[in-house]
């Protein structure tokens, strides 16, 4: 047996207790690997979902050992048709993507040299697997960030939807969680909507950090043959090469801005979760949630539960420990590739699927949400429009301070007889402030509140219809 031949050892029938069948390190070592230990390193149960990803960075690395006269003309044929038909069958059946192999690199790579031999066992040239997991994760991230954004922009279009649906329609804004001052309801969804959008924009950024080619790097120092980095970064639709072969083969600031993007736009999820909880329960009851996304209580028959609001609240805790396991998991590394990077996919992986189902079943709430006009409109009017009486007061020359302390104490006294300003007579109000005209009772009202503010994020009527069209005009230039 030549010192490159696979040992028996490692292609004996394994089962789970004999250990693994193959690995792409065997010739260094005397005895099989301890089962246990090799299946606590493995991470082919998870990284099986690089598969497409990798076989596409193989398929470049071929063209580019060719291109530089490493392996044949000949060669690159046969390895680029086997890695077609193998990527052509796990796409058809990923049940065929299994095996007792340590990593879906090892997989790829045992299945092509099963197919043609020597040819296959050309492909790692010049080549490591820390670079090569690098791409993969990198062309998985620029392949699927783009599904995460659509389903933000689905939501987002679900919002504009009911912010278009509720019209004029006001309802309390709150501070400290006490009502503070109405707002449209509109204004409200949109308030939903703006976060939203900063998160498309993080998820591109995400995406784009992820655009540059590891390939190049080797293990650690760079490769000996003279591969013609640039076109493969164009071969495999990259817009640049990374800087340096030592940072290359251990960075995953990538997928740390992917995480956080995630993160926070699952913390964003998670406030607008509990808005509606809180919107929607017996004492607002601002909006109803439809059946269709309700549960029940196996106890009590009057129950109607928000569970997938807040399975969206609570995940949200699990995509910051994602984000923060990545971190912690690489703050002390030396540099250059490290074995805890591997800790890398089971966060991304479980990120997506977080964010994508939740984004997906908000949206459904959120398109599923009626209105109770009457009273959000309601539970908008009352004492919280003592800011409007103190500008009428402004209005008139008093200095804010003073108008501030002025309707405090009418406020103080409203509060203390359960009265609101609409019950006030002209005397009453004229006892508070002889400043106090007939207009006030006309002034002093929610919908004149909010039709007086002035500016262009404020929620007056004209300002949320803006808003609103230049969110539509996103969405359709998407
Ligand atoms: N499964 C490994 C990972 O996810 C692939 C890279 C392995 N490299 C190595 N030198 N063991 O990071």
């Amino acid at each position: 047996m030549t010192k490159n031949e696979p040992r028996t050892k490692d292609h004996a029938p394994g089962t789970k207790d004999q250990g693994p069948r193959t690995t792409l390190w065997s010739g260094r070592f005397d005895t099989a690997p301890d089962a246990a230990a090799f299946e606590f390193g493995a991470s082919f149960r998870f990284d099986r979902r690089l598969f497409d990803d990798d076989v596409t960075g193989s398929l470049a690395w071929t063209r580019a050992l060719a291109r530089a006269d490493v392996i044949s003309r000949d060669d690159a044929r046969n390895i680029e048709e086997a890695l077609i038909e193998i990527l052509e069958q796990g796409r058809a059946n990923p049940d065929f993507i299994a095996g007792p192999d340590e990593d879906v690199h090892s997989f790829v790579e045992r299945v092509l040299v099963e197919r043609l031999g020597d040819a296959g066992r050309r492909l790692h040239t010049g080549r490591s697997r820390n670079e090569q997991v690098s791409v993969d994760l990198r062309l998985y991230l620029r392949r699927r960030i783009p599904a995460l954004q659509q389903a933000v922009a689905a939501l987002v279009e679900a919002l504009a939807l009911q912010a278009s649906k509720a019209g004029d329609s006001l309802m309390p804004a709150y501070t400290h969680f006490r009502p503070a001052q109405p707002v449209l309801v509109a204004h409200f969804f949109l308030a939903h909507v703006a976060p939203l959008r900063r998160d498309f924009e993080r998820l591109a950024a995400a995406r784009a950090e992820a655009d540059a080619l590891p390939l190049g790097s080797g293990a650690v120092a760079g490769t000996s043959y003279t591969i013609d980095v640039e076109k493969l970064a164009r071969d495999l639709g990259f817009s640049r090469v990374v800087a340096n072969s030592i940072d290359a083969s251990s960075d995953r600031d990538f997928a740390v801005s992917f995480l956080y993007a995630c993160a926070l736009t699952m913390v964003h999820l998670s406030r607008l979760a509990e808005d509606l909880i809180i919107f929607c329960g017996d004492e607002h009851r601002f909006f109803d949630l439809s059946d269709a996304v309700s549960t029940g209580s196996s106890m009590m028959p009057q129950k109607k539960n928000p569970d997938p609001l807040e399975l969206v609240r609570g995940k949200s805790g699990r995509s910051i420990g994602h984000l923060v396991a990545l971190l912690t998991a690489i703050k002390g590394l030396p540099s250059g590739y490290n074995k805890d990077l591997q800790e890398d996919k089971e966060c991304v992986f479980d990120a997506e699927d977080t964010l994508a189902g939740s984004l997906a079943v908000v949206r459904s709430v959120v398109g599923g949400l009626t209105l109770n006009r009457e009273r959000a409109e309601s539970a908008a009017s009352g004492l919280l429009l003592a800011t409007d009486v103190a500008d009428y007061l402004v209005g008139r020359g008093v200095p804010f301070r003073r108008a501030h302390e002025i309707v405090g104490a009418l406020v103080r006294n409203l509060h203390g007889e359960g009265r609101d300003f609409e019950s006030l007579s002209l005397d009453e109000w004229r006892a508070a402030s002889a400043l106090f005209d007939e207009d006030v009772v006309r002034r002093v009202s929610s919908r004149a509140s909010a039709a007086a503010k002035k500016t262009p994020q404020s929620t007056a009527p004209a300002a949320v219809s803006a808003r609103l069209a230049e969110v539509q005009g996103w969405l359709h230039g998407l």
